[in-house]
């Protein structure tokens, strides 16, 4: 076996899949999900920390901005193998390999849609994508000893090319096959037969670990990721939370505690600690600004809730009753007392080491200011209020800045009076809106011109009660380049106020540096 991520028998006796994350490839594909370098790097260590065995952490020739969060994260990276996408192109692998080749343990992934459909998009035949996939896999070869290989949307290539490419990939030395359900289409029963039937068939291919990387578009990846493993896969792809485009991709959360919960029927083990499952969902649900479904499988703020009587009171009697895994196996610490007004930095400190979190000095510093405010208007501060202060703690780098807002709000038109810095100078606007935020919004384009067009704006309470804090996150897209900001807020308005705000701060930094960010070439462009 060739793959350095391969461990046949662990401990415990039970077949090891090697987890491969997708978050940082797949994940911020998804349109809105950009993250900045720091997220990156932050999203790579804590992937690193909790035992994923590889990182898939961008598409190096896509744009400066993804090369060098490649680059950073392979220098950064102390076991996970760090990965990059590179298309069937010699100049992309390239690129690929010079991103990746800082890590102590490098990989090149290179895919190309090998389905009829995708076949006719660089408009090669059955015999020339094959030559392709040769000199493709056999370059990326002689530049790393670890080569992932895919047939984009395997699920939808006719039986025989699949096996034929998947020969050729082998030959030509990839150590990885993956066989990807780009659009997900297949089912469990299919999922299984399908890689059963390529590792029967395909010469070479007792050599390699075969691969499953599913989407979610049936709402089948979980179980169609498990029913490859089944079939024989020993890699699953997955992104945190299942973030990924359209539907998403296969929730590691969701495969890891399949597999750990119900070990007596899926006997595998993966490297990764559970423990830190909530901590790293919360941080990508931030970054990315995809809040997680209330009821979402095992990190949705519903997962481990029993709030009917009948489940309290068996809860009560014994969890067991209705909890097939404990909270702590996941990372959510039990139930713990809240802060207040009296609460000091030691408390706070102590606070965020118990929900996982770390943070410098400086954060530390402004989420304890704004704890402080916070405590001043709420009696009590619960975890949930940290967390929403942590998330949206600021980045140090704010052109603009939130100073007064007064609103005005009833049955009519709503006025909004805002005080804004510019770049350290004070500006003031009085406008008229649709409501107390349409208002605000147009206030805040008055003292700041834009043309970003708004997306997304979502709000929600952080706890119970009507003095809860509300988050608001807000997307702006101006010019292909997409930013998300949030803030929080017992004030909706005052929250809604800040998120666009720190949206437009996270836009103009973008644009600074030069549409280092934006992708120039897509992944699925292949012409
Ligand atoms: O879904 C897909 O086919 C992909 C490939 C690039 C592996 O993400
Ligand atoms: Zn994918």
């Amino acid at each position: 076996m060739t793959d350095s991520t391969h461990q046949t028998a662990p401990a415990d006796g039970k077949d090891r899949v090697v987890i491969f994350d997708t978050t940082l490839r797949d994940g911020e594909q998804s349109p809105g999900a950009t993250m900045t370098h720091a997220e990156k790097l932050e999203i790579a260590g804590l992937l690193d920390e909790m035992g994923v065995d590889i990182i898939e952490a961008g598409f190096p020739i896509a744009s400066e901005g993804d090369f060098r969060a490649v680059s950073e994260i392979a220098k950064r990276a102390e076991t996970s193998v760090i990965c990059g996408l590179a298309r069937a192109q010699l100049k992309d692998i390239d690129r690929c390999w010079e991103a990746v080749k800082h890590a102590r343990r490098p990989r090149i992934h290179t895919f190309i849609g090998t389905s009829p459909l995708h076949r006719a998009i660089p408009n090669l035949t059955r015999d020339e994508m094959a030559e392709r996939i040769h000199e493709t896999v056999t370059h990326a070869r002689n530049l790393c000893d670890n080569v992932q290989w895919s047939p984009m949307d395997a699920t939808r290539t006719e039986w025989d090319y699949l096996c034929r490419v998947v020969e050729i990939a082998i030959k030509a030395g990839a150590s990885t096959i993956n066989i990807p359900d780009t659009v997900g289409y297949t089912a469990p029963v299919e999922s299984a037969d399908l890689i059963r039937r390529l590792i029967a068939e395909v010469p070479g291919a007792d050599d390699v670990i075969f691969a499953t990387h599913c989407h979610n578009d049936l709402g089948m990846a979980t179980a169609n990721s498990l029913a490859a493993v089944a079939g024989g896969a020993r890699q699953i792809e997955c992104t945190i939370n299942g973030l990924g485009e359209r539907a998403g991709n296969t929730a590691l959360e969701e495969v890891v505690m399949a597999m750990k919960v119900r070990g007596d029927i899926m006997p595998y083990s993966t490297g990764i600690d559970t423990t830190k499952i909530m901590n790293i969902s919360r941080r990508v649900a931030a970054v990315s600004g995809f809040a997680v479904q209330f009821n979402k499988a095992i990190v949705g703020k519903n997962a481990f809730a029993h709030e009917s009587g009948i489940h309290q009171d068996g809860m009560l009697k014994n969890a067991e009753t209705f909890e097939i895994m404990r909270p702590e196996d996941v990372g959510i610490a039990g139930t713990s007392l809240p802060l207040g007004k009296h609460s000091g930095r030691a408390a706070l400190r102590a606070k965020l080491k118990d929900l996982g979190i770390e943070v410098g000095d400086n954060q530390l510093k402004d989420i304890f200011v704004r704890f402080k405010d916070l405590a001043d208007r709420k009696k009590e501060v619960y975890d949930d209020d940290i967390l929403a202060l942590v998330r949206t703690s600021g980045e140090g780098e704010d052109h603009l800045e939130l100073i007064n807002l007064k609103v005005i709000c009833g049955t009519g038109p709503a006025e909004a009076v805002l005080e804004m810095e510019v770049d350290g100078v004070e500006h003031s606007a009085t406008c008229e809106g649709d409501g107390p935020v349409d208002a605000t919004f147009k206030a805040v384009r008055a003292i700041h011109p834009n043309e970003a067009r708004l997306q997304l704006y979502q709000v929600n309470a952080v706890t119970e009660g009507t003095d809860a804090q509300a988050t608001v996150s807000v997307r702006l897209e101006e010019d292909g380049m997409i930013a998300t900001g949030q803030s929080a807020d017992t004030d909706t308005v005052v929250a809604s106020a800040k998120a666009y705000i720190n949206a437009l701060n996270r836009l103009i930094v973008r644009r600074a540096k030069t549409g280092s960010d934006t992708a120039e070439v897509s992944y699925k462009d292949l012409a």
